[in-house]
C-alpha cells in the first residue's frame, strides 16, 4: 500500500477483523514507542504535498514533534532552531539539493553524535548512494514510498539515535564519577601531605601555620611570575613540606635557644637531605615537586647556599620557596626571637635580591606586597592547624584587607 493511499485509507477499520489491517501494522511495527514520541523530526522537501502527507503519517504513528521545510535554502536556519533528532531529506530540490542541505546543517550537529539523515529520492544509482552515505546519510527511501517502510526505517533510525544518546549520557556520568574520584584522591594526597608537614613543624611552631603560610605565599609569588594554574596549585601543596626533614633533627639542636656550634649547624643543614630522602621516589608530581623544594629551598642565587647551587641551576620552585620561607620566618615570633615588622622584612628581602634571592622572584614578591595580599595571608588562617579538619586555603582566597 502506498503511503498516500494509506493516509487516506480506512483508518477506522474494524480492529477486531482478522483481515490485514493497516492499523495493526502501524501499532505493532511502525508506530513510535513511548520513548521515541518526543523525538523531533524535520522533513526538507520542496514538494509541499509530499512533506505534508509525511508529516500527517508520522503524527498518526505517534510522533508529536514533526515539522517540514519546503525551501532548502531555509533548511539550515530551521535545523538550528528546531534541533531535530532526524532529518528526512529530499535529494532533488531546486536552488540547493540534498547534498547542499547536508553541508549546510553540518555545523549545527553535535560533535561526534550519531545524527540520522534519511534520504528520499526517486532514483538512486550507486554513485549517488555512495556520495550520500559519505555526506552523512544513514538510510534511503526511494519514491514512491511504502507507508510501512517509511515508518519502520524512521523508527529504526530513531531507536539507534536513542541508544547513542543514552550511551553518551552514561559516558558523561562515568566521566563525572572519574573526575570526582580523581579529585578525592588528590584531596587525600593533599591532606596527608599537609599533616606530614604539620608533624615536621610540631616542635618549632605551635600553631602549625608557618608551613601553610609558606605554601600560600609561594603560590602567590608563582602567580605573579606567570606560572600555570596547575603549577601554582602544585606549589601551594608542595611548599609546606619544605622543612619536613626537621623530623630528623634532635630536639637539643632544633630547640636550642643559644647560638649553634658549627657542628650543630651542620646537623641543622642536613634537614634538606633528610627531607629530600623522605620524599624521594614519589610516584606523583606533587611529591616529586615537594622533594625538589625540600632539597633546594636553602640555596642562594649567588651560590652561597647549602649545596652551592647558583642562579638558574636552582630549580625555580626552590628559589620561590626560599623567599617565602625567609619572609615568614623573620616575621614570626619564636621562643628565641621576636618577629620583625613587615616593612623591615620586605626591606631585608629587597636587600638580598641578587645575593640570596633570584631578582625575578623578589620582583614578584614585591608585586604581592604592593597588591596588599601579603597582609591578607594571616587573616585567613585558622588560629591553629592542630585541631580538626581544615579546608585548604587557596591563593584565590587571599585578598588585600579593606
Ligand atoms: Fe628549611
Amino acid at each position: 500500500m502506498q503511503w498516500k493511499e494509506f493516509l487516506e485509507g480506512p483508518w477506522t477499520l474494524d480492529r477486531a477483523s482478522d483481515a490485514w489491517n493497516p492499523w495493526e501494522m502501524m501499532t505493532t511495527l511502525g508506530a513510535a514507542t513511548e520513548s521515541l514520541k518526543d523525538f523531533r523530526i524535520l522533513i526538507v522537501d520542496d514538494e509541499e504535498s509530499n512533506a505534508e502527507a509525511l508529516c500527517k503519517l508520522l503524527h498518526r504513528a505517534g510522533y508529536r514533534d514533526v515539522e517540514f521545510e519546503k525551501d532548502p535554502r531555509e533548511a539550515s536556519k530551521r535545523f538550528a532552531e528546531f534541533r531535530p533528532d532526524l532529518l528526512v531529506l529530499d535529494l532533488h530540490m531546486p536552488h540547493l539539493d540534498g547534498f547542499g542541505v547536508m553541508d549546510a546543517v553540518r555545523p549545527h550537529r553535535g560533535e561526534g553524535e550519531y545524527f540520522p539523515i534519511l534520504v528520499l529520492t526517486g532514483d538512486l544509482d550507486d554513485d549517488i548512494r555512495t556520495r550520500a552515505l559519505a555526506e552523512g546519510a544513514k538510510d534511503f527511501l526511494t519514491k514512491p514510498f511504502e507507508a510501512s517502510e517509511v515508518l519502520l526505517r524512521i523508527k529504526t533510525l530513531l531507536e539507534t539515535r536513542s541508544l547513542h544518546l543514552e550511551l553518551q549520557k552514561q559516558n558523561r556520568k562515568l566521566e563525572v564519577r572519574v573526575m570526582d574520584r580523581t579529585r578525592a584522591l588528590y584531596d587525600a594526597q593533599t591532606e596527608i601531605l599537609f599533616r606530614l608537614a604539620l608533624a615536621a613543624e610540631y616542635r618549632d611552631d605551635v600553631t602549625g601555620q608557618h608551613a601553610e603560610r609558606v605554601g600560600i605565599l609561594s603560590a602567590l609569588i608563582a602567580g605573579e611570575l606567570g606560572l600555570s594554574e596547575d603549577a601554582i596549585a602544585l606549589i601551594r601543596r608542595a611548599a609546606p613540606l619544605h622543612d619536613v626533614g626537621k623530623i630528623g633533627i634532635p630536639d637539643s639542636i632544633l630547640m636550642k635557644r643559644s647560638a649553634l656550634t658549627p657542628s650543630e649547624f651542620e646537623v641543622v643543614r642536613s634537614h634538606v637531605d633528610i627531607g629530600a630522602k623522605i620524599l624521594s621516589g614519589g610516584s606523583f608530581e606533587l611529591l616529586r615537586m615537594a622533594e625538589v623544594i625540600a632539597r633546594t629551598h636553602h640555596e642562594r642565587w649567588d651560590g652561597g647556599g647549602y649545596k652551592g647551587m647558583a642562579g638558574e641551576d636552582i630549580p625555580l620552585v626552590g628559589r620561590i620557596v626560599a623567599v617565602a620561607d625567609v619572609y615568614d620566618v623573620i616575621t614570626s615570633d619564636r621562643p628565641y626571637k621576636q618577629a620583625m615588622s613587615r616593612e623591615k622584612a620586605v626591606a631585608r628581602i629587597q636587600q638580598d635580591e641578587g645575593a640570596h634571592f633570584d631578582p625575578a622572584v623578589v620582583a614578584s614578591f614585591l608585586s604581592v606586597v604592593e597588591s596588599g595580599r601579603l597582609d591578607g595571608i594571616r587573616r585567613v588562617m585558622p588560629a591553629t592547624m592542630f585541631s580538626g579538619r581544615h579546608e585548604l586555603v587557596t591563593p584565590q582566597q587571599i585578598v588585600a584587607p579593606s
